[in-house]
């Protein structure tokens, strides 16, 4: 029987599973038969180590210091695939949770301390839904719809818990929420440019594109743009942008303005606003305002950016 090598498959299939009880790594005592409840064993120079449940250790009377939860991975991973521990150890190590690993024929199996269990589990479920080769969610994109109202809202909340231009938590409400609760309600709100991802009916992505103009040329400004933390970096952000673009297109607009990461938006075609001639509404925010000019960019359009009128929040 051969085992999966590729290291993404084995993060992708890994499938982290706690067996039942405690176990306790021992010095077995020489010349004592081993019992049948052995999980595992080592024979060094020094003598003969095993692994077992602790109730057994406390039965045969046998001292014992670290108490583990034994987690196995359940995927069959070659005895030489290569990375697999490197990765599982690296994640858990980040998350400060120490690891003992030992390799069986057909699946590897870590021993956690008792009390970060649950943590390792939740670490290691990350761990595989980040491979590139994880099953992607089903995401739908859609226009807003009434009843999104709220869950829109408490994602944006979530979503800029931590403020992408600071890196520091909010305090209180986030200001996005508050901009985007008064773009609802503005006269250059725009229904068909609010759309949601959606995941087994729940919102888990939102962006909106608001009227906003130089001079008197009207353009988009598109955001507040926002997606549930645990499905970031899962491409709905951008599943989101690239339904926005098509629709500003098709509906015949002739750019969008933003005010983000040149980094991030660049892969859109978004430049510095500033090479088209349009300027942010707060000269400080330089190369992060960004313009992507849609097919119907005229040329010629110069002047400071005005966005819609909840914006003067940020
Ligand atoms: C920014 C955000 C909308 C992106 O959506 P997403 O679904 O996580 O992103 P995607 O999966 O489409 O794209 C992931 C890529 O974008 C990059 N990326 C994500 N956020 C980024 C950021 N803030 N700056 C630079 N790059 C970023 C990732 O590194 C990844 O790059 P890769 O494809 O080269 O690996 C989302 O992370 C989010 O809601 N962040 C918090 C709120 C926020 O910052 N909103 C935007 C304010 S301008």
């Amino acid at each position: 029987m051969t085992g999966e090598k590729n290291l993404e498959a084995l993060l992708a299939a890994m499938q982290p599973v706690q067996r039942d009880g405690e176990y306790v790594y021992v010095l077995w005592p020489d010349g004592k038969p081993l019992v049948p409840d052995v999980a595992a064993a080592v024979r060094e120079a020094e003598g003969l180590t095993v692994v077992l449940p602790r109730a057994v250790a406390d039965r045969e009377g046998l001292s014992y210091s670290f108490v583990g939860a034994w987690i196995t991975l359940q995927v069959h991973s070659a005895l030489e695939a290569v990375g697999l521990t490197a990765a599982v150890s690296k994640a858990l190590a980040g998350a400060m949770i120490s690891c003992n690993v030992l390799a069986g024929f057909h699946h590897d199996h870590l021993l956690v301390p008792v009390a970060d269990a649950p943590r390792a589990l939740e670490t290691l479920a990350g761990l595989s839904a980040r491979s590139s080769q994880a099953p992607r969610p089903q995401v739908l994109v859609r226009t807003e719809a009434p009843g999104d109202r709220e869950s829109i809202l408490a994602l944006t909340a979530e979503a800029f818990a931590i403020s992408p231009a600071t890196g520091l938590p909010a305090d209180g409400e986030p200001l996005e929420v508050k901009v985007l609760a008064g773009l609802f309600e503005a006269a250059e709100y725009l229904p068909d440019l609010s759309v949601v991802a959606v995941q087994d009916n729940a919102v888990v992505g939102h962006v909106i594109s608001t009227r906003g103009w130089v001079g008197d040329h009207g353009l988009l400004g598109l955001g507040p743009l926002g997606v549930t933390p645990r499905l970031q970096r899962h491409g709905i952000g951008s599943l989101l942008m690239r339904e926005t673009i098509k629709r500003a297109n098709a509906a015949g607009e002739s750019g969008i303005a933003l005010l983000g990461s040149p980094e991030y938006y660049s892969r859109f075609g978004f430049v510095p606003a500033a090479s088209l001639g349009v300027l942010p509404p707060d000269p400080s925010w330089g190369d992060y305002f960004q313009l992507l000019p849609l097919a119907l960019w005229p040329g010629g359009v110069h002047g400071t950016f005005r966005y819609a009128e909840p914006f003067a929040l940020i």
